[in-house]
């Protein structure tokens, strides 16, 4: 199972129910990895997509404790152990937990591979990310080179977790 995320230089990963920053290659990368895949998201994160709208050509799946909550277009579970046992019907390496800041910390012990751009600037931030790199379980296992966007920098990491 994977994660995928976005954090600025403090693990901040979220503002006021909106990204930190929208950088388009990083959009780009998110879309690439994501599509014909499993999304599962925080009721939070879906509202905070363009029109509350599920992410389109991929399968989403959303967790809310309102047992009324409907959405078009995605499945809703209200217990993290529904969504691993609707999970297990995936293969591991199409599923992509995708935030937020709940939801990443509850699926965490479930992944085993993160992408994470890291964006080299801190940003005012009401919702993080744990710092991977002070959890020995998870080991930085490939970078790209340093990219721009105007003067912003940012990279595309893998953590993977290693096995003992
Ligand atoms: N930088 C990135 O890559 C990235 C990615 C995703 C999100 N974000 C940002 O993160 C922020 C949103 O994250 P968030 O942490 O505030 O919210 P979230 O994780 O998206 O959603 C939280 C909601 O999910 C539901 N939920 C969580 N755990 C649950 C459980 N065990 N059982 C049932 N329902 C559960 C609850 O919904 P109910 O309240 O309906 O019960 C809870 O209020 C936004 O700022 C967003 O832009 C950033």
């Amino acid at each position: 199972m994977n994660l995928i995320v976005a954090v600025d230089k403090n693990w901040g990963i979220g503002y006021q129910n909106k990204l930190l920053v929208s950088i388009p290659e990083d959009m780009k990368f998110f879309r690439s990895e994501t599509t014909g895949k499993v999304v599962v998201m925080g009721r939070k994160t879906l509202e905070s997509f363009p029109g509350g709208r599920p992410l389109k050509n991929r399968t989403n799946i959303v967790l809310t404790r309102n047992p009324h909550y409907q959405v078009k277009d995605a499945l809703v579970f209200h217990t993290v152990e529904d969504v691993l046992e609707e999970l297990k019907k995936y293969p591991s390496e199409d599923i992509y937990i995708i935030g937020g800041s709940s939801i990443y910390r509850e699926f965490l012990p479930y992944c085993d591979v993160a992408h994470i751009t890291r964006i080299d600037h801190a940003y005012e931030a009401d919702t993080y990310f744990p710092d991977m790199d002070d959890m020995p379980e998870w080991k930085l296992t490939g970078q790209s080179e340093e990219k721009t966007y105007f003067d912003l920098e940012f990279t595309f990491c893998r953590y993977e977790r290693q096995e003992n």
